[in-house]
């Protein structure tokens, strides 16, 4: 950096950049990062932010606790309905209804329903592939793209109710799709692109899906990953299965498969595919998607979503959390094989008529101001990202950030893991310039939309907090025996719970009532447990300390420790298996295993057996499930009735001095387990 007063060539492009760049200068304040957090700044919203701020009335949250089902009702009026509601809420614990008496269409909402008013020629999906090319679809575009899909969808014979599932790279016709379906009133189930092909073959056979949408390749970090070919290895088992529309994304030399009668190119389909389709006139309560994610056993659930509630709850979250103007350019990173993908890059945005962004690849390709570049030409003004990506940008290193001009952001947030205050605070100063308020927001695949969060016109900000529920929304910390945790006591630690429904609620898993009701609401009686640990302060901001079940949380993905297990005890060579997390300074959180080998396979090669292994994870569930060690025991630690003791492995793992070994059955199994993990 040029020395103040030098007019030298540096200092005078430096001063040229900060002209073009007016927040680049704020990044270089970073390293006062240490004073900034001694401080325990709390972050308020500038006067500036809170008039303009779609909510910025502090009244909303005593209104909307005072009268929930007015509050609610009066956002299911800014929707458009075939048949208004009249009811609003119907609560038989734990099943929840919404808007139940009413009729409506997801797609008419995020579209027809623009495509009526000015917005009809506004950027509705702004794309960006990962080797650069670019493709903008206006309002009318994407609506007239949607119609002919869905003639597609039903010319192929998918019909209300009918499960599609989807399993394509981040490209508009994942949304296309997505919309489609519902256009239809068939429930879609999108499997993220990163999925092993086992993995898809279960989401679909669980599903019992009819068709599947894939695409011949999509880009990472330059090379084309052959999803067609992990789709013919899925669908090799998947009997219900009829037909496959395939997305030509790769060039035409990218080999491809295709079956006679099953397989159709997307593009094909298209040429001949009229540009009306009548919407279906759907039930509040059908189902709008089925969203497989981790629990505490080996099998994935399928989170299921309603129509209205959920519709409801993402575009009441997005406009009040994202604060979305009609000129905003919104970028949430989230792939679309998440929840997060689902409600903020397309349903939320969409039904809120907002212009929202969606890119193709990764943050460092092909170098690590990807990001950054974006969000310069693109103009970008909300961003929406995960700790995990932040935490690799800090370390990549601000000049990154530096290079672009990202004057126009207004508001960054994030979401999927706890953040750090530091990483908070880092996020403000370099991603935001100091001056964007950050909304952390905490939310889970099983709740649809943001639950609790700031609402950036009014909430005052905390570094690593992310503060209070959503107006209407109402949450508690609870001790192991569901009584409310005293904010003032003990550091007010415990596990956070729902106590009352709200719209986008999950209505169940996917074929299974009971696991539902046993996962969710048999810990405390009229309670939902979130599985999430959290602390209240004195202020009544909730801190979120992580999970507290066997799930974790590796970068921002959810992983059950069971299903890691299921599939190494799968492999011909182990016995058992136990997996754990440890603390990673960029995932949060990363896969420790200890394994025990069956006799006559005590390999020769150690660690080419750990390398096999962790590809037979890979294989079985995706590349976000490899385990980042992997140990191999004489032994597993187990109480006297057989039960693993994964609290001591956990202790060993990190380093940690051993809790409670009584009620062990042979105490010399940690510790010499104790001694071989230290020597490693
Ligand atoms: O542990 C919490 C964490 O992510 C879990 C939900 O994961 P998933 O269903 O994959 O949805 C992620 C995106 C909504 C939660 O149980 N989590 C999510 N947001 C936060 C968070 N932890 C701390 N702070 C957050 N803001």
């Amino acid at each position: 950096m040029a020395r103040k007063g030098r007019k030298g060539t540096a200092a005078r492009a430096s001063a040229k950049r900060r002209e073009a760049a007016p927040h680049a200068a704020e990044a270089r304040i970073v390293p006062t990062l240490s004073g900034l957090l001694a401080e325990k700044r709390v972050y308020k919203p500038s006067a500036a932010f809170r008039r303009q701020a779609n909510c910025n009335d502090a009244k909303v949250y005593e209104r909307a606790a005072r009268n929930l089902e007015k509050f609610w009702g009066e956002w299911a009026r800014k929707l458009e309905w075939f048949k208004p509601p009249k009811k609003v809420r119907e609560w038989k614990a734990p099943f929840a209804k919404w808007f139940a008496d009413g009729k409506l269409n997801v797609s008419v909402n995020c579209l027809d329903r623009h495509v009526k008013t000015a917005r009809r020629n506004k950027a509705a999906l702004v794309w960006e592939g990962e080797p650069g090319d670019r493709r903008t679809y206006t309002y009318w575009e994407l609506w007239r793209e949607v119609n002919q899909f869905a003639n597609v969808l039903k010319r192929l014979g998918v019909r209300k109710g009918d499960r599609v599932a989807i399993y394509l790279p981040m490209i508009p016709e994942a949304a296309i799709a997505m919309l489609a379906c519902a256009r239809l009133g068939a429930i879609h189930s999108v499997v993220f692109g990163g999925f092993s092909a086992e993995s898809l073959k279960d989401r679909i056979n669980d599903a019992r899906a009819k068709l599947l949408i894939t695409a011949d390749g999509g880009y990472r970090r330059g090379n084309l990953l052959p999803l067609k070919q992990y789709a013919d290895e899925a669908l090799a088992h998947c009997p219900t299965i009829e037909n496959v529309v395939v997305v030509k994304r790769g060039g035409a030399e990218f080999p491809v498969h295709i079956r006679e009668g099953r397989d159709h190119w997307w593009h094909r389909l298209m040429q001949d595919a009229g540009g009306w389709c009548e919407p279906a006139a759907v039930n509040s309560e059908d189902l709008l998607f089925i969203l497989y994610t981790s629990g505490t056993t080996g099998k994935p659930k399928g989170i299921v979503h309603s129509t209205a509630g959920y519709l409801i709850g993402v575009l009441a979250t997005t406009a009040w959390v994202f604060d979305l103007k009609e000129d905003d350019l919104f970028w949430c990173t989230a792939d679309i094989g998440w929840v997060t993908g689902h409600s903020y890059t397309v349903y939320g945005p969409l039904a809120l008529g907002a212009t929202t962004l969606m890119y193709e690849g990764a943050p460092d390709w092909p170098a690590r101001d990807r990001f950054w570049d974006i969000c310069e030409r693109h103009g970008v003004t909300v961003f929406y990202t995960a700790p995990t990506a932040i935490r690799a940008f800090m370390k990549w290193g601000a000049e990154h950030i530096g290079k672009h001009d990202l004057s126009r952001l207004r508001l960054i947030g994030t979401v999927g893991e706890p953040i750090n205050p530091e990483v908070w605070v880092w996020y403000q100063q370099t991603v935001g310039g100091g001056r964007c308020p950050v909304v952390d927001t905490w939310w889970q695949t099983e709740t649809g939309h943001i639950l609790i969060t700031p609402l950036p016109g009014l909430t005052a900000l905390k570094p690593g907090s992310a503060t209070r529920p959503f107006p209407g929304v109402s949450a508690d910390v609870v001790d192991a025996e569901g009584r409310r945790v005293d904010p003032e006591a003990s550091g007010g630690g415990g596990y956070l719970v729902l106590t009352r429904p709200y719209p986008g609620m999950l209505r169940g898993i996917w074929g299974d009532p009971e696991r539902y009701k046993q996962e969710y609401w048999s810990r405390y009686p009229g309670l939902y447990f979130t599985g999430d640990g959290a602390k209240r302060d004195e202020d009544g901001y909730f801190w979120l300390l992580g999970r507290v079940d066997d799930v974790l949380n590796v970068a921002g993905h959810r992983i059950g420790t069971a299903e890691v297990e299921s599939e190494l005890v799968d492999h011909k060579a182990v016995a058992e298996a136990a997996v754990v997390g440890i603390p990673h300074e960029l995932k949060g959180e990363a896969i420790a295993a200890f394994v025990t080998l069956k006799d006559g396979h005590g390999a020769s090669d150690p660690v080419e057996l750990m390398d096999e292994l962790k590809e037979h994870v890979v294989r079985k569930i995706g590349a976000i499930s490899r385990p980042d060690r992997i140990l191999f025991a004489a032994d597993l630690p187990k109480t006297r009735s057989g039960k693993i003791m994964r609290r001591l492995l956990r202790d060993v793992a990190t380093g940690r001095a051993l809790g409670d070994t009584t009620t062990l059955a042979d105490p010399s199994v940690i510790e010499s387990l104790k001694a071989r993990y230290a020597e490693e």
